[in-house]
């Protein structure tokens, strides 16, 4: 076949600041993802769009590219409006354990497709593998059934889904444009919109335990990523989120699954209720029902019941006891005072050489790894009172664990200002 564009003259166009033609720019993807287009090609590709940007009308054109390189689902025969939550990542972020369960007990169906972390923040499938029995790979017929039946699914999202994302990903991770905001945006939409829920909602964060570390830059991927699912046809909205602090007292996998069945019964740490009945309403909202009360379904049970109901029907046993670590080592207080500070990179890269997380795609997690705080920045604490538990099978993890948390909090004189969780919220 003679191909109608050439791949240099593409990367010329972009690297000279121009806009790449919507046909040329198809044809780029489609030819990267077939292998025609060479790795260095769209390497050159990736890094003269880091530099020079991509205009709204491109960057659409691209999403919509990577989502033709694979499957699209939809949802459209299962008589219920369908919304979806995306999280750009952090530390002690298990906020789609309890939403998804929440949302679902209004009616509306969310199915929330999900990785497996890489790095320091954590992966909803591996809190999920905590509980045993519980399986995240399901057929597309069993994810419509139990959308239809229980309403909320969390399950792995099939590698048919936007493949071309994952080829230019992988190219992205060893060139140094994983940073660019056009394919940061369309990276992440392509996936969710190929999913093919009909609203979404972004909780974008910022600060030292994100992926973006500036709150600027973080707002911007937000305007974008909105912009993207309106021009694609999904109603969205993002919520910009604090992640300079963990999100409640657990970081890890089955203490995070612990911590989220604690506020589906209604109690759990401020912040995490916060953030999880904040999501909650713009997801209710999108899916038309802007008077329903999240709160309300956290403390009368309903949005328990369809926890429970969404674990079962994947195998898993809602009353099975979570695992616990062999070894724990416990930080106090050195002083009385007021906790300062709680670093969330810190913290994260401590649950990570504890285990909870993974340093290449293929390494397993171990469930019961991660920590426990005792308390958070603006409790007043007495010298000698547990500040945090590090849980591991191995307590040879210790020491590489508290060498990440050497700087990483801090017990003061002084409260620290309180900072607002929820930073801003973007919308069309
Ligand atoms: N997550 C994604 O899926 N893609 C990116 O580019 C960054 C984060």
């Amino acid at each position: 076949m003679t191909e109608p564009f050439d791949a240099v003259d593409v990367i010329r166009a972009k690297r000279d600041g121009g806009e790449v033609p919507e046909a040329a720019l198809r044809w780029m993807i489609d030819a990267f993802t077939r292998g025609y287009v060479a790795d260095a090609q769209m390497s050159a590709f990736a890094m003269a769009v880091l530099l020079n940007g991509m205009t709204r009308d491109e960057i659409r054109v691209m999403t919509d590219a990577m989502i033709a390189s694979g499957e699209r689902m939809s949802f459209a025969g299962l008589g219920r409006r369908t919304v979806d939550k995306h999280s750009t990542g952090g530390v002690g972020d298990k906020i789609t354990l309890p939403l998804a369960p929440l949302v679902a007990s209004f009616g509306v169906a969310v199915p929330q497709l999900s990785g497996r972390g890489l790095g320091h923040t954590g992966g909803t499938l591996d809190k999920l593998e905590s509980i045993a029995g519980w399986r995240a790979a399901m057929s597309n017929d069993a994810l419509m059934a139990q959308l239809r039946e229980v309403g909320a699914v969390i399950c792995a999202a099939g590698a048919g889904l936007a493949p071309a994302d994952k080829r230019l990903y992988a190219l992205r991770d060893v060139t140094g444009t994983v940073e660019a905001i056009p394919l940061i945006a369309s990276s992440i939409m392509s996936k969710k919109i190929a999913e093919g829920t009909e609203a979404l909602v972004l909780d974008v964060k910022s600060g030292s335990g994100a992926f973006m570390k500036d709150p600027e830059r973080a707002r911007e991927l937000a305007r974008t990523m909105v912009e993207l699912g309106e021009d694609s046809g999904v109603r969205t909205t993002a919520l910009l989120t604090d992640m300079d602090t963990p999100l409640g007292l657990a970081i890890g996998n089955a203490n995070e699954v612990r911590e989220a069945v604690e506020v589906l019964a209604g109690g759990g740490p401020a912040d995490v209720v916060e953030l999880t009945v904040t999501l909650a309403r713009e997801m209710l909202a999108l899916a038309g029902l802007p008077d329903a009360d999240p709160a309300a379904a956290l403390r009368d049970g309903r949005a328990m019941d369809t926890w429970r109901a969404m674990i079962a029907a994947q195998g898993g046993d809602p009353e099975a006891p979570m695992p616990a670590p062999r070894e724990t080592h416990t930080v106090t207080a050195p002083r009385a005072g007021v906790v300062e500070r709680m670093d969330a990179l810190g913290f994260g890269v401590a649950a990570w050489r504890l285990g909870a997380g993974r340093a290449r795609a293929e390494d397993p997690v171990a469930h019961a790894a991660g920590i426990d705080l005792h308390a958070k920045p603006g409790d007043r604490v007495a010298a000698g009172q547990p500040l945090f538990t590090l849980r591991a099978d191995d307590a040879s993890r210790f020491e590489r664990a508290l060498d990440a948390l050497r700087d990483a909090w801090q017990v003061a004189d002084e409260a620290p200002d309180p900072r607002p969780l929820v930073l801003g919220r973007i919308a069309a």
